[in-house]
């Protein structure tokens, strides 16, 4: 290999992305969990489809893999304090009062700009990841200004009506 895991990394900072917080209950538990993530994507219209990719090293990678389902809330820009405490090691429990449902039953945040409700339809390997692919059951969007994730830093995206 001609790169660095160093290398890797900062060509990966030069992309930018929204930020989200993907959460669910873990098998077997009440609790809901959730973790910061900045590899959400969609996938597909038509079966609508979304994908997001978890670190095997997680402490949470097991209640992930291992859920049926999964909730993804886009944050909005005055929630980077939300997307520092979940990605922070350990860090995963919600407040009381923080998170309802929708159709599936996995947890997603009240405040949000917008969130997708999914079923895990497939569980890919990928490398020190795992690709966790989710039919869309329901989803909701809101005024309000993303929250952007570049060069480890966060910005204000535009007010989307
Ligand atoms: C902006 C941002 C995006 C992140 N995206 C992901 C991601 O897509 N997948 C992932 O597994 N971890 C991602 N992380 C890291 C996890 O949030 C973090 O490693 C985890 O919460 C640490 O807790 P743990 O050690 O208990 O797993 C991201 C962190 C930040 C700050």
């Amino acid at each position: 290999m001609t790169f660095t895991i160093n290398d890797l990394k900062n060509t990966f900072t030069r992309y930018t992305t929204g930020v989200t917080i993907v959460s669910c209950i873990p098998p077997g538990g009440d609790k809901p969990i959730g973790i910061t993530v900045n590899s959400f994507t969609s996938v597909s219209l038509d079966p609508p489809l979304v994908l997001w990719c978890i670190d095997r090293h997680s402490g949470v990678f097991e209640a992930f893999n291992g859920a049926d389902d999964y909730a993804v809330s886009v944050l909005r820009d005055d929630q980077a304090d939300i997307s520092t405490r979940f990605a922070t090691p350990g860090n995963h429990d919600f407040a009381e009062g923080e998170t309802e449902t929708m159709v599936t039953g996995a947890p997603v945040l009240k405040q949000r700009l917008a969130a997708i409700d999914c079923r895990v339809e497939a569980r890919h390997d990928a490398g020190d990841h795992v690709i966790l692919v989710g039919r869309i059951v329901d989803c909701d969007y809101r005024p309000g200004k993303p929250l952007i994730y570049v060069a480890r830093s966060y910005l204000t995206g535009p007010e989307i009506v």
